[in-house]
């Protein structure tokens, strides 16, 4: 309370005290102090801003370089300045670093002599190795820096500056030896001595921003948080905690700590003066977000790539949906340092399963009746044998291909899994995510336990959305205009569960019927408590799309399980056609095995076939999906993207699958297992796993580039 009432005193002497009239406001030129020298990121966003500024509120808006002590300096004197609204402080994160870090140092206090504005720009800090260190990860860095504590030289540009501080972390309870940052040596000049690691910030001003841009961008390059430490998109100490973030944003009480724009937890912000008058910081704070869309617009190297990029476009797009709490994926120090050592798919089924109650486990691992087209699928891969070139120089392998007529950094992409919250809490937002910092399309299904609307927010990159047919097809429209409204790339309409399929793993464990608890599944619960526990801190997933599908059913789990009786099991070719007319973008068709459907389906319109039995889910003794892929790729003639799915579990599967024609292939339950094990983290790691399984086969098998690989290399 008190925070709050300071501020509006502050303002309310302002006003008493005969300063200008806030209608009038600016009436004269006013002062952007900026705590950095001309030419860094701050100031060059800064000198942007002013003159958005000044074009708008016609008045000059002028910056002013006070460099020196990470900002104090200017920060301090602008905490000094008059409270008139006249000078403003244009900062980083350092406003708040700076004040916790030092505490009792410096003669501001972030939250009473400031108000935040708007968020004006989000800079990922990409760490950057020499090749010869042979650090190609953030892992890799911990595992070197434990194993030579102190030995390790990091270049930096700027001594007790942001980037400094972010990479040693300087958080308490950072200590020598533990593998934190403090293990590594700070060089405060990396011209005169040779870096081991480099930290760039990634922004218009950086003198290595394409390096860094194109480091962020490549397949050796991702998310911290996708590997498990904490920080998730930004680097230690700049990372304001979402909770930190939530409680400060929607406190009216604390309202100084209130931060406009994107509502990221990085980046840029700008505060006015103390004792700033509500009026002026109104009016500055409208103007910053209606022309900062201008700004990103018009100088797109300020935005962040990917994920983030796509997120902010999407959320203009759909403005009037209601904005739920980022979701979290968390995952424990444990869970992460357990899922690297994951050596294989396999490693993390079994972690999964160690996991998870064995209900939940059955219903994702298991198929239909006997499950004999599930273990065909994985049989069909084994069966394929490779005749390897060789002496075809295979140093730098390019894993890049074109998936439904665009890039992918891999010849893979995430398909459809529902209900996998259950795996893990907001696992689908984890897996999306990973599938973004990986560079592939991600598939959100239907009966996701994340909606439309929270993944096209929260995760980014390359979506499709997969849509079942209900007999209420007005809901089905309904969520494939919510997918286009929300910027899906393509829609995916799966075909081959006109009823569900006997699952009858689900059946014994009492799961695929009104989810009821009986003495055999308490048990099996109780069994699990890390798993009882996070349900209890997280709450029961729930099937967020169709949450109306069911009103009668009370539980996600009721949904899940009597969902097949909402399927329409009429839906035929002419249902299909009318969907296609209805889809103004990409359309796939997912659950294809027959080569005159894949032929009807081209003359259709779609752009793509998926082929694939379910993962075994629905007919038992349906043929393996990759035995069905020769024939649909010489019926379709090129005329249409194939891909295929079904027991894709190495990274040999993905040669295989493309010597056999295929354009890429869909993940199922990899994924899925990755994320039941550890969240984003588990999912970024079957897809690691993967990535360099298809790297080290693709160099055995003689071929540099997704390109090369053609029938040629098939043995039988
Ligand atoms: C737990 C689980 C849920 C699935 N949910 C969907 C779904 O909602 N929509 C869909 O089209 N396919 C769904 N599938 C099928 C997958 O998209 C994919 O076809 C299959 O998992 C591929 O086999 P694999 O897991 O052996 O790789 C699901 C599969 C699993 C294992």
């Amino acid at each position: 309370m008190k925070k709050g009432t300071s501020v509006l005193a502050a303002v309310a002497l302002c006003v008493l005290a005969g300063g200008a009239g806030a209608q009038s406001y600016p009436a004269k030129p006013v002062k952007i102090m900026v705590g950095f020298a001309a030419g860094g990121p701050t100031d060059v966003i800064a000198r942007i801003v002013a003159q958005d500024m000044t074009l708008s509120l016609g008045q000059s808006f002028v910056v002013e370089n006070r460099p020196g002590a990470n900002a104090i300096i200017a920060t301090e004197a602008v905490a000094r300045s008059a409270p008139d609204g006249y000078t403003l402080l244009f900062s980083s994160l350092s406003l708040l670093v700076n004040a916790i870090l030092m505490e009792g140092r410096v003669h501001y206090d972030p939250f009473k002599d400031f108000a935040p504005v708007s968020n004006a720009a989000v800079l990922p800090m990409v760490v950057v190795t020499s090749p010869e260190t042979r650090i190609a990860s953030m892992q890799d860095l911990i595992v070197l820096a434990k194993a030579k504590p102190g030995e390790l030289s990091y270049a930096t540009f700027h001594r007790h500056e942001n980037d400094q501080r972010s990479v040693q972390g300087q958080r308490p309870g950072a200590r020598r030896g533990d593998g934190g940052p403090r293990d590594l040596h700070v060089l405060s000049d990396r011209r005169n001595r040779r870096p081991g690691i480099g930290e760039e910030t990634e922004s218009a001003g950086g003198r290595h921003a394409q390096a860094a841009r194109r480091f962020s961008r490549g397949a050796h390059a991702r998310a911290i948080g996708s590997a498990g430490i904490r920080g998730d998109r930004a680097l230690g100490g700049h990372a304001r905690s979402r909770q930190y973030a939530r409680r400060h944003s929607q406190s009216p009480r604390r309202g100084n700590a209130q931060v406009a724009g994107e509502g990221r937890d990085e980046g840029t912000v700008q505060g006015i003066g103390r004792g700033h008058r509500r009026g002026h910081a109104g009016r500055i704070r409208r103007v910053p977000e209606k022309r900062l869309r201008t700004l990103g617009a018009r100088h797109q190297n300020l935005r962040s790539e990917g994920r983030m990029s796509a997120a902010s476009g999407l959320r203009n797009a759909g403005s009037d949906a209601a904005a739920p709490a980022e979701s979290s994926c968390p995952v424990s120090r444990g869970a992460a340092a357990r899922v690297l050592r994951a050596w294989n798919i396999a490693d993390l089924r079994r972690l999964a399963k160690r996991r998870l109650p064995r209900a939940i486990f059955d219903f994702f691992d298991g198929a239909a009746e006997d499950e004999t087209t599930l273990a065909d699928n994985r049989a069909a891969f084994e069966r394929v044998r490779l005749a390897p070139k060789t002496l075809a120089g295979v140093a730098r392998i390019d894993t890049s291909a074109a998936i439904l007529g665009a890039r992918s950094k891999l010849p893979i992409a995430v398909g459809p899994t529902g209900g996998i919250g259950f795996g893990w809490p907001f696992a689908d937002v984890g897996v999306a995510r990973a599938a973004a910092t990986a560079g592939i399309p991600y598939t959100l299904s239907t009966m996701a336990t994340a909606s439309i609307e929270r993944i096209a927010r929260e995760a980014g990159g390359r979506l499709w959305f997969q849509a079942y047919v209900f007999r209420q097809r007005g809901m089905t429209l309904g969520l494939v205009e919510r997918a286009r409204q929300f910027g899906y790339e393509a829609l995916m309409v799966t075909v081959d569960v006109p009823v569900g399929g006997k699952r009858e793993r689900d059946f014994r464990n009492d799961f695929a019927i009104r989810f009821r608890f009986t003495p055999r599944n308490v048990l099996d619960f109780a069994s699990r408590p890390g798993w009882v526990l996070s349900v209890l801190r997280h709450g029961m997933p729930r099937l967020e799309n169709v949450a109306d599908l069911a009103p009668e059913a009370k539980s996600t789990a009721e949904i899940a399980s009597s969902v097949g009786q909402f399927w329409d099991a009429d839906f035929d070719w002419d249902g299909l056609a009318r969907m296609r007319d209805g889809w103004p973008r990409k359309m796939l068709v997912k659950g294809i095995l027959r080569a005159d459907e894949a032929e009807r389906l081209a003359g259709l319109g779609i752009d793509a076939v998926v082929v694939s039995n379910h993962g075994g889910r629905q007919l038992d003794g349906a043929v393996a999906a990759l035995t069905a892929l020769p024939p649909i790729v010489r019926a379709v003639k090129g005329r249409m993207s194939v891909l295929v799915d079904g027991g894709v579990r190495r990274g040999v599967d993905v040669v295989k699958a493309l010597a056999l024609g295929a354009e890429g292939v869909m993940l199922g339950r990899a994924t899925l297992y990755g994320a039941c094990a550890a969240g984003e983290a588990g999912a970024a790691r079957a897809l690691e796993i993967l990535r360099d399984e298809l790297v080290r086969s693709m160099q055995l098998s003689g071929v540099r580039s997704v390109g090369e690989i053609g029938p040629d290399l098939l043995a039988n």
